[in-house]
Parts: C-alpha cells; sequence; structure tokens
C-alpha cells in the first residue's frame, strides 16, 4: 500500500501497553486500524485495537504472519531482537526504522551516536570487565552510574557507585555485561522534548517540559519547563538534530539533564511516544499520539504547538489507582485509565493532566491547589 495510508488501513503496532493504547485511540480518531502484537493476554493496547496477535517477541513464524497481515509496523515496545525486526523489515515498513531501534537498544550505540551528533552526554565508558571498571572510574570519577546496556527501564538495571568499594558489588550484581559508566549529573533538573518527523523530513517539536521522578519512576511533568526560555529553546534544538541526524520517521523523545551551570546533557532517546507527552492528549490540538500515527501513516504533520500549559500526574501502584473515585469525580481533572487489571507496585495504571492558560503554568502551591486529591508530598 502506498503512503499516505488511506482510512480504514492497518498499523500494526509492536507491545501492547499504554502507549499502543494510547495510539491505537488516537489511530481510531483519523479512520485507522491497530493491529497489536503482544505477549500479554488482555493487555491495554489490545483493549481498544481491532486484532491482536498474542505471541511472544521471539516467535517468528508469529512476527511475519503479524506483519503480512498490516500495512506498516511501528513499536511501543523498543526490545524486540535484531533478527524479530529483520523479519518485520522485509515484508513492511517499518516506522521509526530497525537501525533507529538498534541504537535506542543499547545505551553504548545510543550515547555513541548521540556525541557523533553533537550532543553533549556525561562522560560515559564501556565496561566489560573489574579492570575496566577500575579504569573507567579513574577517568570519569564518582560518584558514578553504573547501567546495564540493554533493557533498562524505569531506573531498574543501575547501580550508583559513591565510593571506590561499591565498585566490585556493583558489577557483580548487574547483568548481562557489557555495562556502562556514567558519570553522576549533580543535575538541577531532568527535562524532554518530543519530536516527529516525516518521510519528507518535516519536523516539529513540543515545548520542553520538566520530569519529575519518584523513586525512578516519572511522577510529574510540568508543560513547559518553568525555566528559561533559551535554555528550552536550546533543548527543543537539540531535540530536533538528533531525530534529523537518526533521519527518524516517526516520534521521539529525548531525555536531558540540566546541570547546576545550565548546561544541557542528554540522558537516552526513546524512538516512540513517551510518558512526559502524555500531557499533550488534553493540551494540544494534535498529541504525541496523533503525530506519531500520523508520521507512521504518512499524513502531514500539524505543529506541536499547544493550547494550555498542563501539569501532568501518574497513578503508579495500588495506592494512586485507589483515587480512582475521588479523580474522576474531581472538577479539573482529566483522567486517563490505562485498564490494568492488576495493580502492582511501581506499576504505571494511569495518569491525569490538569490545564492551566497558555503561559500561566503556577508555581508549587498553585500545581498543587488544581492536583487536590493528588497532591500528597507534591510537587
Ligand atoms: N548519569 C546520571 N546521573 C544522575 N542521574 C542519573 C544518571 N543516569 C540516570 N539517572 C537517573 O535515573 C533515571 C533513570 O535513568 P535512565 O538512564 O533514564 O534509564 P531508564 O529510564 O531507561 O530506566 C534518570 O531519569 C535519572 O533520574
Ligand atoms: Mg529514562
Amino acid at each position: 500500500m502506498n503512503f499516505p495510508l488511506p482510512p480504514n488501513a492497518t498499523i500494526g503496532i509492536v507491545g501492547g501497553g499504554q502507549l499502543g493504547r494510547m495510539s491505537a485511540m488516537a489511530a481510531a480518531r483519523l479512520g485507522y486500524r491497530c493491529h497489536i502484537f503482544t505477549p500479554e493476554p488482555d493487555a491495554p493496547a489490545s483493549q481498544v485495537a481491532s486484532l491482536t496477535t498474542l505471541a511472544d517477541y521471539d516467535d517468528n513464524a508469529a512476527l511475519i504472519r503479524f506483519a503480512e497481515s498490516v500495512d506498516v509496523i511501528t513499536f511501543e515496545f523498543e526490545n524486540v531482537s535484531a533478527e524479530g525486526l529483520d523479519l518485520l523489515a522485509e515484508r513492511r515498513p517499518v516506522r521509526p526504522g530497525p537501525d533507529i531501534l538498534r541504537i535506542s537498544q543499547d545505551r553504548i550505540a545510543e550515547k555513541t551516536f548521540l556525541n557523533a551528533a553533537g550532543v553533549r552526554t556525561a562522560p560515559w565508558a564501556p565496561v566489560e570487565s573489574i579492570a575496566q571498571l577500575q579504569a573507567a572510574i579513574a577517568t570519569i570519577g564518582l560518584p558514578a552510574v553504573l547501567k546495564t546496556t540493554r533493557l533498562g527501564y524505569d531506573g531498574k538495571g543501575q547501580a550508583l557507585i559513591r565510593t571506590a568499594g561499591e565498585a566490585e558489588m556493583a558489577f557483580a550484581l548487574l547483568n548481562p555485561k557489557p555495562l556502562i559508566l556514567e558519570g553522576f549529573v549533580d543535575f538541577a533538573c531532568e527535562c524532554s522534548v518530543i519530536v516527529a518527523r516525516g518521510a519528507d523530513g518535516a519536523s516539529t517539536a513540543f515545548d520542553t517540559v520538566e520530569n519529575r521522578h519518584r523513586d525512578h519512576i516519572l511522577d510529574l511533568t510540568l508543560a513547559p519547563a518553568p525555566f528559561d526560555p533559551d535554555l528550552r529553546h536550546e533543548a527543543q534544538a537539540m531535540a530536533l538534530r538528533v531525530a534529523d541526524h537518526l533521519a527518524l520517521v516517526g516520534l521521539m523523545a529525548v531525555e536531558f539533564f540540566i546541570d547546576r551551570d545550565g548546561r544541557i546533557l542528554a540522558n537516552e532517546i526513546a524512538p516512540r511516544p513517551h510518558n512526559s507527552g502524555h500531557w499533550t492528549i488534553d493540551a494540544c490540538p494534535a498529541s504525541q499520539f496523533e503525530l506519531h500515527i500520523r508520521a507512521v501513516a504518512g499524513l502531514a504533520l500539524p505543529q506541536a504547538v499547544r493550547h494550555s500549559d498542563a501539569v501532568m500526574k501518574n497513578l503508579v501502584g495500588p495506592s494512586d489507582i485507589a483515587l480512582w473515585p475521588q479523580i474522576v469525580a474531581s472538577q479539573g481533572l482529566i483522567p486517563h485509565h490505562y485498564g490494568k487489571t492488576a495493580a502492582r507496585e511501581g506499576r504505571k495504571l494511569g495518569h491525569v493532566n490538569t490545564l492551566f492558560p497558555h503561559g500561566a503554568l503556577p508555581g508549587a502551591f498553585g500545581i498543587a491547589a488544581a492536583l487536590g486529591v493528588l497532591a500528597a508530598g507534591e510537587p
């Protein structure tokens, strides 16, 4: 089938989580059907899609059948094997392309790419042995963060090394090897930018947002980030440059640290919709999910503008989701539930957006007041 995909074409989405769910909802509004590939029965995305292939990510026969039943393939889950990616890409257009997924799957490839694109990161070094770790500590210094290169998320697969004595234990605990050592960034804040880019090279970036984490899981996103607009624009320009260097077709998030000297350091890239973009569903004419689907389907990309400022609060684990009845009864809290039936500790179960007039994002007290029943301990 040719691009742009016409209504009723089928978009294959690899992964069945909430990012797939919200992408499928955006796709439905544009008249597309979604076919979800997931190993999880009753996955959040399957609940809102017309078809699901229920199979493991390494089930090559299932991947082939899936590819042959869709018009284009995209991802909400990045960790498909290289072989699986090839099987998909031989059969249908994969957007973003397999090369981009391979870079984002591996922290060493990712940091190498970012630096080559002229984007600053924390100092880093690959670590395959204790001797290499000692050498890396000697150059990078302490504290430093040792991470697995693959399959990390929500801070899993990382250890902070504060003193030389902690190095050996951290090395032993983290698997599989190789690892990567990164200098610890004593950041003033964390922020991110979401970029969409079409096959014609046209791109657009949402405003830079600030992300605050709790227990290594995203807790709050403030849109726009409440700091110097010049810094916000610089982060946007860096994210757009990264998208161009990758020849991205699709949507991508770039996570950054702002250090104490006001310098921007890239942390990681995610070639898919991102938790820090969930505010765009309610605060923008076209959300990150709509831009994702538009880029994948070859439709024109509207500008990634917002009509409102916003705060997004994640609902994580049983204690947050227990507030659901009060949340849906609250004026001004815009609720999003992911349809997950098991409310495990640390699991992202939904989020809430609150909107403010453009340019009127309040300070801490105003945000706490707007979050109402969710404000305990915030921001
Ligand atoms: N080099 C670093 N210096 C300081 N904090 C870090 C560093 N790397 C990671 N972190 C903290 O841990 C969080 C998760 O790390 P990240 O590299 O984004 O992995 P993932 O999101 O894949 O779990 C970051 O958002 C940040 O809060
Ligand atoms: Mg991260």
